[in-house]
């Protein structure tokens, strides 16, 4: 056998020099031997990938994590590090469960919070959803901030009791979701499993806690769905939805009804409405617009029936952290313990927009003024993928019992994200915040 490798080894290594000599029974026997090798090596390859992507990258069941031995959590430096993140600095302080903390919500309000002095404990799964290497820089920046992310599911019962064994947490501010609209009709698992699945262990945990925590979590604009009747109001039906994702949502705030009604949890849900700002989601259209814009790919800009604009309620990310922490002040406290309601408790639902909204085309043309680049429009008719033509919040009731008032138009937003963008993406910058 070495003789005949140190012959290989003699042989010149220019590829296409060679010629083989096709009737000698040596030669034939290397290459069966060779193709014998290459096909062990493409199975052996290919057993391990299948093991690899068999697990799903969004919303894994827990099982599965547990089978692969992905789980890290658990023992006493472990347990240090949840406490000490959950430390507040004084006794009126909230200490705070925040889910999908290395999320774009989450990643904002949990620095807002340990800034002003609460005790902050994140949860995230890190699914690959979108580049995680986003989500693992926005864990970065939380971990200078003094905020610790534990890498879990929150449909991981256990996890989630032993985070409550550790901490009494007052509030939960639940971020974790599945997002996005479009993504949807690929992978509509993905959304049970999160926005229901998810959101129900998550209420089961903290129902039982004792004291129960008073819940914030972030429900949708999209649950309007075909609603025309504008602006948006908390009064107006929402039993149209256009999405599977809106419906997980449209079905987070019947749960969220059944748990305030059994258990006594104080529970507020807050109906975004389209969120932008630095460290967003690269799956939203300003942020792919962005990135498209500058590498001079062409842009989709989709119009309604008869030319008509698409628009959105576009709200700046300081101005929603305003009101998260503006639900979070205000909610009060759950009633019950150990399971059992004790008395009636806080049952909210507030729109958290701009109410200006804005149409798409306008807000290329202010990507294409910040980026000094003339975008590539290409003007199609809105696909029935889940989107709807425009949206628009009435603000009035968060106003009134949140103090809620965003503060920031489009382009002075659009100013802010595009400088981070160019800052994180093309300058590398990526301690900047
Ligand atoms: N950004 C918006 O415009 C907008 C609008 C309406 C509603 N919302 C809602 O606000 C919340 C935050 O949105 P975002 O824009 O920050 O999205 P995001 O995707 O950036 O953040 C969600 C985070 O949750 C994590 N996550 C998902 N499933 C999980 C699970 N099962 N267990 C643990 N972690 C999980 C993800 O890894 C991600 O980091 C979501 O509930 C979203 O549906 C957002």
């Amino acid at each position: 056998m070495l003789t005949k490798i140190s012959h290989l080894d003699n042989l010149p290594s220019t590829p296409g020099k060679f010629k083989p000599d096709k009737s000698s029974p040596y030669i034939n026997r290397l290459r069966s031997q060779s193709k014998l090798i290459l096909w062990s090596s493409f199975f052996a390859a290919f057993t391990l990938l299948f093991y690899l992507f068999s697990t799903p990258f969004v919303g894994p069941p827990t099982s599965s994590r547990r089978a692969l031995g992905s789980d890290s959590w658990g023992g006493r430096d472990w347990e240090r590090r949840v406490s000490r993140s959950a430390r507040r600095r004084s006794e009126s302080g909230l200490t705070v469960l925040v889910t999908g903390a290395a999320g774009f919500v989450g990643t904002h309000i949990s620095v807002a919070l340990k800034r002003r002095g609460d005790g902050v404990l994140g949860v995230d799964s890190f699914n690959h959803y979108y580049d995680p290497n986003l989500k693992r820089a926005r864990q970065r920046l939380l971990d200078r901030a003094g905020v610790f992310v534990v890498e879990g599911d929150i449909n991981d019962a256990s996890l989630l009791q032993k985070l409550f064994d550790v901490v009494a947490f007052t509030h939960v501010m639940h971020l974790a979701a599945q997002a996005g609209v479009r993504y949807a009709m690929q992978n509509p698992g993905s959304y049970v499993h999160s926005n229901i699945a998810g959101f129900v262990n998550l209420l089961e945990v903290c129902k039982s806690a004792n004291p129960q925590p008073s819940i914030v979590w972030a429900s949708s604009s999209s649950v309007y769905g075909l609603n025309s009747k504008v602006p948006f109001s908390e009064k107006d039906r929402t039993d149209q939805p256009a999405s599977l994702y809106a419906a997980t949502k449209k079905a987070g705030e019947e749960i969220a009804h059944t748990y305030n009604h059994i258990y006594g949890l104080s529970i507020t849900g807050l109906r975004f409405f389209t969120v932008y700002g630095p460290w967003g989601r690269p799956d939203m259209a300003y942020f792919f617009f962005t990135k498209d814009i500058l590498k001079g790919k062409p842009i989709k800009i989709f119009e309604a029936a008869n030319h008509g604009a698409v628009a959105r309620d576009f709200t700046y990310i300081d101005d929603i952290v305003k009101g998260c922490l503006g639900a979070l002040d205000t909610a009060k406290k759950s009633t019950g313990s150990g399971g059992k309601k004790k008395g009636p408790a806080q049952l909210r639902v507030f729109n958290l927009g701009n109410t200006a909204p804005v149409p798409v085309t306008e807000l290329v043309s202010i990507l294409e003024k910040l980026l000094k680049v003339r975008a590539k429009r290409l003007v199609l008719p809105m696909p029935r993928n889940g989107d709807v033509r425009f949206t628009h919040a009435n603000i009035s009731l968060a106003h009134r019992e949140l103090g809620y008032r965003p503060t920031t138009n489009l382009e002075t937003g659009l100013k802010k994200f595009v400088r981070w963008y160019l800052d994180y993406y093309v300058e590398k910058k990526k301690s900047a915040w």
